[in-house]
This record gives C-alpha cells, structure tokens and sequence, in this order.
C-alpha cells in the first residue's frame, strides 16, 4: 500500500515539475511577468486573487506597464497606466476588439448581444444597437427630455423625504434605469412597482457578485464549479431573472402587434426580426435582442447610478465644492429653468466636478477583458491571436505621470489657469477602441442633468451626529460606495 501511494506521489511530483518546466518555457512567448505556477497561475500569490487597481500599478513598477499574470495556464496581459493602455487598446483598436468567451462569460451573456459576445455577432448587434438608439434620439434633445423628466421624478423624491436622512442609491437607480427602460421597452416605471423594485434588486445583487473570486474560480475549474452550490449559482439565476423579465416585455408588445411607427428599441428590433426572417443568415432573433436589451439595461443602469451616488457622497465629504458647484449654478441658471447637457458649457466648475467624479471613483476600474483577434504586436512585445487583455482603466484615471494630484479629489484637474474646462487624454471612464461604452454620450449627459438639478434643489449632508465620510469602495464588477444616508436639505 505504502508503496503505491509513493508512485502516487512521485508521478503527481514529475506531473507538476513538467508543467512547472512547460508553463515557464511558455511564459518566455509573452510580456515579462511574476512566476506562475501549475493549476493555479498567479493566483498563488493571493493579492491577485482580487484584480486592484493598486495591486496591479503595484506589479507594474517591477515589471513595466505591460506584464504578464496567469489566470490558470491562461496568459492575460495586462495594459497599465495611461500609456500602457493607449499602446494596447487605441494602437490596436480592431486587434482588441474580440471579447474573451470565458465559462462564467458564456452562461451569463450566452454568445450573444454586445457586451460579452465577440466576432460578427457582437459587430452586427452592437452596429444595430448604436442604429436603432441613434433614431431613438441619442445624441439629440429628444432623448434628452427622457433625461430632463427623471430628473424632475428625482427631485421629488429627494423633495419627499423633507430633509430627513435617506440612502440615495435606491432614487438614483430608479431615475437612471427609467431612461434606459423608456428607450427600450417603451415606458418608464412607477416609483412604486414592486416587480420593477425586484428587478434592480436582482441587478445589484448580480453586481455585488460578479467580478469578485468566486468568478475567477469558475474560469479556472467550470467542471468542478458548475456542480457546487456558491454566489456564482446566484449570478446566472440573477440573469435567468433578467432574462424573463426582458422576455416578457417582448410579448407584450407581441401582443399588441407591430405598430405602424416603431417607438422603442424592442418595436425596432421585432420589425428587423421580420424584415429578414426569409435570409439564410440569421443575424437577428429573440435570443440576440433578449441579450442586447440586457446588456444595455445593466451597462446602464449600474455605472450611471453608481457614479451619481459616488456624486452625493464626495459633495457631503467637500461641502466647500457642495457650495462652490451650487453658487456656479445659482449665477447661470434661472431657478425654474429646465438644465440641458448644452448648458455645462457655461458652467465649467460644475463640469470640472462631475469629470472629477468619475476620475476618482474609477466605477468600472479594471475594465472588461478584451480578446486579442489576431497576432499582433503592443510596442516590442508580441501577443499571440487569444491573448487575453486586461486593461486597468483606473491606472490611466490614477496615473501619477498624468495628474498633478492623482489620490486627491482635485476639480482643477479639469480646469485652466482662467477657470475654463479642459478635457484630459488620461481620462477614459469609458474605455477606449472599438469596444468603448456603447453608452457614453447617454451616461455623460444624464451624469450632467442629474447631478445639476440635484445640487440646485438640495443642500446635502451628513445626518446629525455622523461626523465621518467613508469614501472607501467596496470592490466588484464595478466600485461601489459602502451603504451611506444623507439629508436633502431643500435649498
Ligand atoms: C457612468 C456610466 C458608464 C460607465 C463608466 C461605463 C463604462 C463602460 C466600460 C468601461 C465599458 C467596457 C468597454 C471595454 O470593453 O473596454 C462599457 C461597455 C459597455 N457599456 Fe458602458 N458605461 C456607462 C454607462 C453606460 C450606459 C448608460 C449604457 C447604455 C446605453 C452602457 C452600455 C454599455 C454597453 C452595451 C457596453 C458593451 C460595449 C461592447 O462590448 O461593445 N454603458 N461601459
């Protein structure tokens, strides 16, 4: 017995020392990096285990802003700081374009839509999605008024909770997902529709829990993971959730049969559905619209809130910009008049501050992994077709060579000598290349609307007797503030 647990082991030892020697051989192919080892790769090392932005600028002080880590037997090179980032992702836009199908990736996006599909799937879905948004009015006022009349619902919640403190991020939530849902599906939701509260329940609870461990666990042992119980479990039946709840919508309008004028992205799609159902080339299906409309309603209504609750909590922490920002506003605008994006040209201060917001949160901080479509090349290192990409976004937002202040909350760094706006190359929220965030201009001017209707409404603060500020995020698939209440104090 003794002796065959000792082959056992022996075979087990040389079975590691061969991949040991085969991965380290291997890792010569690809940007320098630390020392992987079989199974696991750089997961040894448990700092990797969650993907810091500060972990990672960390790394790249040994190895330089581009390195490799190993997710398994994986490579996934890493772009840092703003250079590194730029090198990868704007040099190379189409050579990045692909998205890495991971296990966890498969069965929460299903190859299918924008976000984590890849190849002529997601050029086509994400080329009609931009189509059918842009005649929906993204871009121009009419999607803007959709902005102007969430932002009023907004205001009157924050009206109706006469001062008293209150979690912001359930209003904020409720505004930015009725934009989205207006374009959509057509309609906006009651603030006190209990379905409609369950779906961003189901939405946060999916975000809370994706981009954490359990998901790089998955990617490394699916065969394994898929039969155990854990939050990954709760991520795909979250989506499931979602799923159903788009689905039925889709009937609904099923129901009603084709409207003479499209009037929402559904209506688009169902009549695109038709017009090409006899091609032998089926681009467009339930399955593909189903998988859109979900990638459009989580990529914007997560971020967007997020952002704008990040927003509220600096202004209660910096009450001396609170003032700074609501004395621009008071100065510019008349108090009854309706705020448009346009307007933040004349109010460069505000403007700065809401860039600022976004720079310091650094909400989607490490990105969405890119895939690497064909053998190509960033600088003198050459990453081969399926090279996993992995860009830290917020090293670009944090990068010391690109910020006079990086780890401060500093508006200025958006602003001139003279007080006017200036934009910065180094600050990409949104990402860069071709896959950059669908929702950009939608994001950027409900950021504008909401928050200046906000601060020319409230004064905002920290309850009576809470003294501190926590303005440490808790980290996920995006970065989030730790649960926080605030008075709208009714200016
Ligand atoms: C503050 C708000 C937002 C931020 C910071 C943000 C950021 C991002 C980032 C970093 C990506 C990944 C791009 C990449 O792969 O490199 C992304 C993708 C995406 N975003 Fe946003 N986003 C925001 C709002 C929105 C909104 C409002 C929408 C909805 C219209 C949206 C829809 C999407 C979609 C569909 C993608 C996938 C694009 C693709 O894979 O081609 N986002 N976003």
């Amino acid at each position: 017995m003794a002796t065959i647990s000792s082959v056992f082991l022996l075979l087990l030892l040389l079975y590691v020392l061969v991949q040991l020697i085969k991965l380290q051989w291997k890792k010569r192919q690809f940007p320098p990096g630390p020392t992987p080892l079989p199974i696991i790769g750089s997961l040894w090392q448990l700092k990797f285990v969650k993907m810091h932005r500060d972990t990672l600028m960390e790394e790249a002080k040994t190895f330089g802003d581009i390195f490799t880590l190993w997710l398994g037997q994986s490579p996934l090179i890493v772009l840092n700081g703003y250079q590194g980032v730029k090198d990868g992702l704007a040099v190379h836009p189409e050579d990045f374009s692909g998205r890495p199908i991971t296990p966890f990736f498969r069965i929460m996006g299903k190859k299918r839509g924008i976000m984590l599909a890849t190849g002529e799937t997601w050029k086509t879905q994400r080329r009609f999605s931009i189509m059918i948004l842009k005649t929906l009015g993204l871009g121009r006022r009419s999607l803007e008024y959709q902005i102007q009349e969430e932002a009023c619902h907004l205001v009157e919640s924050f009206t109706n909770t006469k001062g008293q403190p209150t979690e912001p991020p359930f209003f904020l939530t409720l505004a930015v997902s009725n934009v989205i849902c207006a374009v959509v599906f057509g309609h906006r939701f009651s603030n006190n529709n209990k379905e409609f509260h369950k779906l961003l329940e189901t939405v946060e609870h999916l975000f809370t829990l994706s981009g954490t461990f359990w998901q790089y666990i998955y990617d490394i042992l699916p065969w394994l993971m898929c039969h155990l119980p854990g939050p990954h479990k709760d991520v795909f039946s979250a989506c499931d959730a979602v799923r159903a709840f788009i689905r039925n919508e889709i009937h609904q309008h099923q129901e009603r049969g084709a409207s003479p004028e499209p009037e929402d992205f559904i209506d688009y799609y169902l009549s695109q559905i038709e017009k090409t159902k006899d091609q032998s080339k089926q681009d467009y299906d339930e399955d593909n619209m189903i998988q859109s409309i979900f990638d459009l309603f989580l990529g914007g209504t997560e971020t967007s809130s997020t952002t704008l609750s990040w927003a509220l909590l600096y202004m209660v922490a910096y009450p001396d910009i609170q003032a700074k920002v609501q004395k621009e506003i008071d100065g510019v605008l008349m108090p009854s008049q309706t705020i448009c994006y346009e307007d933040r040209k004349s109010l460069p201060y505000t403007n700065a501050v809401i860039h600022e917001i976004q720079r310091f949160s650094n909400v989607v901080s490490t990105g969405m992994p890119r895939l690497c479509i064909k053998d190509t090349k960033i600088r003198q290192y050459p990453i081969k077709k399926g090279s996993v990409i992995f860009s830290n976004m917020a090293s670009s937002l944090y990068d010391p060579k690109e910020w006079e202040t990086p780890r401060q909350f500093n508006p200025n760094h958006f602003l001139d000598k003279d007080g006017n706006f200036t934009s910065r190359d180094a600050f990409i929220p949104f990402s860069i290349g071709h896959r950059v965030c669908l929702g950009e201009h939608l994001a950027r001017t409900e950021l504008f609307v909401f928050f200046s209707n906000l601060l020319r409404s409230f004064k905002f603060r920290l309850p009576d007797g809470v003294e501190e500020v926590n303005i440490e995020p808790i980290w996920g698939a995006t970065l989030r503030p730790h649960p926080f209440k605030i008075c709208a104090v009714a200016r």
